[in-house]
């Protein structure tokens, strides 16, 4: 362990994006953020939890115009949604700020004209797609079309969903603007890049450090540094919601060079504008900064940012903590499952502390994905929390503690023995908390629980009160002690619990590892109040029957079909004639691993005999209640080789995302009949 003098101490969750509501994948976030923040409180130190929205971005700029506002007012309300939500999971910032600051601009101008100033920009013409309706030069996302590789429509500029190939917006083929339909043209617009190679030597110095990230994540960047370290453009031409880059005409930062910088500024913010304060964390190498994100943002946080920093003066992060992705139920958070489920929606139903408990069950310092099981999540809220820690209390005080005028004694010789082996595993919690272990703090808290309770048991004071007063005392004082012990070591994950008991115990602060060795004799204990329930089974349905009920509708872009009626392409009826549209029925479905928008088919194409078909539909359809459909297909495609196998035919359908919709054949259509 680290020598115990105070140590300064920076932490952040990354910042939420502000066109989407707050889920439990930010939850997760800022729970597991919040629980180190809040040990490093209660251990002494000075520690402040910066976050803020990530404000800018075309997403953003185009979310306001549809609801017909400006992007600040879609930011303003966006953020007072997400910190309430965050908040309401006990979350404890000391800064919830925005991107869209002064002290942003200020600060993302500084470290860009710093970073030029060292010659790390450069200058260089790109060709990239351009919309002449809308005006606007197209991200990839924008723009949609038909996969060069499998052939499947709809997909985005960047890489095809359903067979998982990359390529760039100029291969897609029917390519058109994902905003009003026509086909994109191409420009040429100069753009301004960060020389990220420049810094290969300081990065990987920097990965290579023990400390900075973890084993798993630094295996990932070694693989990223093989390939070699690209340019990293980072302007935008307007129209763009964000700063302006100082010396250019209508050319913006692009939203993640401005994003992490976002940190500095709530930071700035915090400490009102005083830059020494602010220098002492981001200059000093003395001060330890931490950033927790999730693992698909890495690359931004590992690379991107500890080189910037560097390049402008800065210094880099102690330690960047990644974390892997919550799955509900054993899936992906899906809308057309209902297990996509938005924080507010939890909070509406279900109790806050629960899922901290849970989840720091099952965090460790790894980025492997967790999973939140409603039938395990009710299990171990109930024994663990409720049955262990939670029961220690409530038994001793409602009905003894009256009978004994509610006051405690003294220790006995037995007792005391019990509370020093919880005492003994403070270093060991400790560290596990510092070291971002949660799952094995709450193994030990159980087994410490395990340990106090049935002590409790074994003497038994609703016994002892009828012959021996006094014992039955002493067996209450043991008790409370060991619940005052174990309130110290879980306040980080369940800071209310904690709080009520001490309140019981009629201590009127927050629980501190300081406060271990005083225990407590001779002191009254408050009326007992409910310190949490247990999981109500009832609610978990209606939470989750609500959030799939509430479900909106995913975001379909018109296609050139719809809207760009002029680019409607003709063809012939010889050419209609081509394609053979048949009836099959389906005899297997099933899913296909890595591909999450996949369903493997086996059709049965009557005289045609049966074919293998890959098809993108996972989302609407679960394998299992596509068995026995009769369907739609084009069999006579050519055989097509994807990254999963050979797709042997189409399935015809019509919508997108969890509203999509196979054509089905009305009445008794048997496999093989051609649709005329
Ligand atoms: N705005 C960027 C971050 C900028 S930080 C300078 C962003 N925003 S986000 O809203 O998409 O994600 C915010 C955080 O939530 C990220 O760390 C991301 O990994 C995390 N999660 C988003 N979905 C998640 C899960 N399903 N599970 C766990 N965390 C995930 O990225
Ligand atoms: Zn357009």
């Amino acid at each position: 362990m680290r020598a115990e003098s105070k140590r300064k101490i920076l932490v952040t969750s990354a910042l939420p994006y502000a066109n989407g509501p707050i889920h439990l994948g930010h939850v997760l976030e800022a729970i597991q953020t919040d629980i180190f923040v809040r040990y490093q409180k209660t251990a002494g130190h000075e520690c402040h939890f910066f976050c803020a929205d990530d404000t800018h971005g075309t997403p953003i700029m185009l979310a306001a115009r549809k609801e017909g506002i400006s992007p600040e007012q879609l930011i303003d309300r966006v953020r007072t949604e997400h910190y309430r939500d965050l908040s309401g999971f006990l979350v404890e910032y000391d800064n919830y700020y925005t991107t869209n600051s002064e002290e942003n601009r200020i600060l993302s101008e500084e470290i860009y004209l710093s970073l030029k100033q060292r010659g790390h920009i450069a200058e260089r013409e790109i060709e990239q797609a351009y919309c002449d309706t809308d005006k606007m030069f197209l991200p990839d996302r924008f723009i949609k079309g038909t996969c060069p590789n499998c052939g499947s429509p709809d997909q985005y500029g960047d890489s095809c969903e359903v067979c998982g190939a990359t390529y760039s917006p100029k291969d897609l083929k029917n390519s058109h603007c994902s905003l009003c339909g026509t086909p994109p043209v191409s420009r040429n617009s100069k753009h301004i890049f960060f020389k990220l190679g420049d810094f290969e030597k300081y990065l990987s110095g920097w990965v290579e450090s023990e400390t900075h990230v973890a084993d798993g994540v630094r295996k990932k960047l070694k693989e990223w540094f093989e390939a070699g370290l690209q340019d990293w453009d980072i302007s935008r031409d307007g129209p763009y919601f964000g700063f302006k880059i100082p010396g250019e005409v209508e050319k913006y930062f692009y939203v993640w060079l401005d994003a992490p910088i976002g940190y500095m500024a709530s930071s700035l913010n915090f400490f009102k504008g005083d830059r020494k304060i602010f220098d002492s964390f981001w200059k000093d190498e003395k001060a330890e900064i931490f950033h927790f994100i999730g693992k698909d943002i890495l690359y931004f946080h590992t690379l991107f940012w500890p080189a910037t920093l560097e390049g402008s003066g800065y210094r880099s992060p102690s330690q960047v903590h990644v974390h892997g992705f919550i799955t509900v139920n054993g899936e992906k958070m899906s809308k057309s499952r209902g297990t996509f489920i938005k924080a507010e929606g939890y909070l509406k139903h279900l109790d806050p502390e629960h899922l901290r408990f849970y989840l720091a069950g099952k965090l460790g310092a790894g980025m492997d994905d967790l999973d939140l099981s409603f039938d395990d999540y009710t299990a171990k809220v109930n024994s663990d929390f409720v049955g262990n820690f939670v029961n220690l209390v409530s038994r001793v005080s409602t009905s003894i503690l009256d009978k004994l005028d509610r006051k405690l004694g003294n220790l006995s010789e037995e007792g005391r023995k019990i509370l020093e082996e919880l005492k003994a595993s403070e270093s060991k919690i400790r560290e596990w908390y510092e070291t971002r272990n949660y799952t094995r703090v709450m193994k030990e808290c159980s087994r410490l629980g395990d340990v106090a309770n049935k002590y409790v048991n074994d003497l038994a004071p609703w016994i002892q009160i009828k012959t021996d007063v006094e014992l039955a005392r002493e067996t209450v004082t043991v008790a409370l002690n060991a619940a005052r012990i174990l309130s110290i070591y879980l306040y980080p994950v369940a800071p209310k619990a904690g709080e009520k008991v001490y309140k019981l115990l009629g201590l009127d602060k927050k629980p501190e590892f300081a406060d271990l060795s005083s225990d407590l004799e001779e002191t009254k204990v408050a009326a007992y109040e409910m310190i949490t329930k247990r999981v109500e089974e009832k609610a978990i349905q209606t939470m989750l029957e609500e959030n799939a009920s509430q479900t909106a509708k995913p975001e379909t872009s018109p296609s050139p079909k719809t809207e760009g009626v002029a680019n409607l392409s003709e063809i012939s009826i010889e050419e209609l004639s081509k394609v053979d549209l048949r009836v099959g029925k389906i005899l297997e479905a099933g899913p296909v691993d890595g591909a999450d928008k996949l369903v493997q088919v086996k059709l049965d194409l009557g005289a045609l005999g049966t074919k293998n078909v890959f098809a993108g539909i996972k989302a609407a359809y679960k394998p299992e209640d596509l068995v026995g459909l009769s369907i739609v297909a084009v069999a006579n495609l050519k055989a097509r080789k994807m990254k999963f196998g050979i797709s042997e035919a189409m399935l015809l359908a019509a919508g997108e995302g969890e509203s999509l919709s196979l054509f089905i054949p009305h009445r008794g259509a048997q496999p093989g009949d051609k649709l005329k």
